[in-house]
């Protein structure tokens, strides 16, 4: 029987918009309770750094298995570039975040600006990227693409 031995390959089946779905719900959560936190305190620092180390393997492993493939196709072309496009901004948010002063007003400012962009990224990448790239990729890359993926945020995570 062909199911036994499905069985004992443990494919998984979880497609790359579930597995990038999951991702960008771990930042929604971060972005949320970082703009909770007050001044210099250890729970803002905490947050930050793991916000930052989340956006930064998350927008690397994304590119490369989500965003790259999906320039070769010329549906999704545009779409891809300005997601991708979008990550740098993103990223110079940050940047401007670790310059200036934690305990400062402008600092909590700059950060609910990060959360309004990220917030509009993400609604964006899932609302209108994912259903054309759904058209895009076949079931097979949608599944190999998940699982490298998953992957390459671990390795990414590892050592961030
Ligand atoms: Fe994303």
């Amino acid at each position: 029987m062909g199911s036994a031995n499905c069985m004992t390959t443990t494919q998984s089946s979880t497609t790359i918009f579930e597995a990038l779905r999951s991702d960008h719900e771990t930042q929604r959560t971060l972005i949320d309770l970082l703009v909770d936190t007050t001044g210099d305190s250890d729970g803002r620092n905490e947050l930050f750094d793991r916000l930052q180390r989340e956006l930064e393997a998350h927008a690397g492993a994304e590119e490369r298995y989500f965003y790259v493939p999906l320039m070769e196709v010329d549906l999704t072309q545009d779409a891809a570039r300005h997601s991708v496009a979008e990550h740098k901004e993103l990223d110079d948010f940050v940047e401007q975040l670790r310059d200036y002063d934690m305990s400062g007003s402008q600092w909590l400012q700059t950060a609910r600006e990060l959360r309004t962009r990220l917030l509009h990224h993400l609604d964006e990448e899932e609302a209108e990227v994912f259903p054309v790239a759904g058209k895009a990729l076949s079931d097979d890359e949608k599944r190999d693409l998940a699982e490298s993926y998953d992957k390459d945020m671990a390795r990414r995570r590892e050592e961030s």
